[in-house]
């Protein structure tokens, strides 16, 4: 009788699934490993399988071909972005990574309604929030705020990664991300998770010179808010850099450092 349904279905063009059946193996490398430190990091992230396993990859990569400097991300959430390199780092490092952490910690502040797009603009509208760029949280929109607790939970506690190598900075990425950039040194990962323009070009103009030749820029929301996109295109106009732009997902794009 299954079979006969299913044959139905597949004579119309459907093909018919359980609906809880686990995602269908894709054949990236590593990705046996990679859907463990996925699955460790669960409830902490927001960002898709395809964007998660290519940073496991890259993560690996870098300590497999000691590609010096930390794993950056500005814009965590809960924390399993980082989470995932982390996990990365304690398979195939041969010492710890210095992590860094930047969020405010306490939500994402308003888009800028001249520059981030209608998404964003419905966005912060169905948060109940302002467009016009201001430095306060908008109302939690992505289930439940990312603490600072929530992240040292994750990193500390689940992931069991030494505290010493790891570096919370609180506050607006355009107070924290210029004034602590010099400590950071060099970066081998440097992942923008914060959605609008301003939050993507401060990291750009102050964290892009840090990262070594051959490491990985990540922009996790390029395609996804015309800001984040417009700031990634002039930084690189500006400076005269010409990378080819590869895809993740359909919204993702990283290129490597020239
Ligand atoms: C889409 S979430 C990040 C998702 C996360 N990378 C994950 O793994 O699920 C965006 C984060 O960026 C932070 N953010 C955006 N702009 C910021 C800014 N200017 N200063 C501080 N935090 C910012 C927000 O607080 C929020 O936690």
């Amino acid at each position: 009788m299954g079979t006969l349904i299913k044959k139905a279905f597949r004579a119309i063009g459907y093909n018919l699934q359980r609906a809880n059946r686990p995602l269908p193996y894709h054949g990236y490398d590593l990705e046996v490993e990679a859907r463990a430190a996925i699955a460790r990091v669960d409830g902490h992230t927001m960002v898709s399988f395809e964007k998660l396993v290519p940073l496991y990859q890259q993560a690996a990569f870098c300590e497999q071909t000691h590609i010096p400097g930390a794993f950056v991300e500005c814009g965590v959430w809960k924390g399993g972005c980082v989470g995932v390199m982390a996990q990365a780092n304690l398979k195939y490092g041969t010492q710890r990574r210095h992590l860094h952490l930047f969020d405010s910690f306490e939500g994402i502040p308003e888009p800028d309604a001249e520059v981030d797009g209608a998404a964003a603009i419905k966005f912060a509208k169905e948060a109940g929030g302002g467009i016009g760029g201001k430095l306060v949280a908008l109302e939690d929109q992505y289930g439940g705020v990312g603490t600072l607790e929530c992240n040292r939970d994750l990193m500390e506690t689940r992931i069991g990664y030494d505290s010493e190598y790891l570096h919370y900075h609180v506050g607006w990425f355009q107070d924290t991300v210029p004034q602590d950039a010099a400590s950071i040194g060099d970066i081998a990962i440097l992942r923008l998770d914060g959605d609008w323009y301003a939050s993507t070009k401060i990291c750009l103009d102050h964290l892009y010179d840090q990262v070594v030749r051959g490491g990985f820029v990540i922009i996790d929301d390029f395609k996804a808010y015309d800001g984040c996109e417009k700031a990634v295109r002039e930084f690189l106009a500006a400076r005269g850099e010409s990378v080819y732009l590869h895809h993740l997902d359909r919204w993702g794009r990283y290129w490597v450092k020239p």
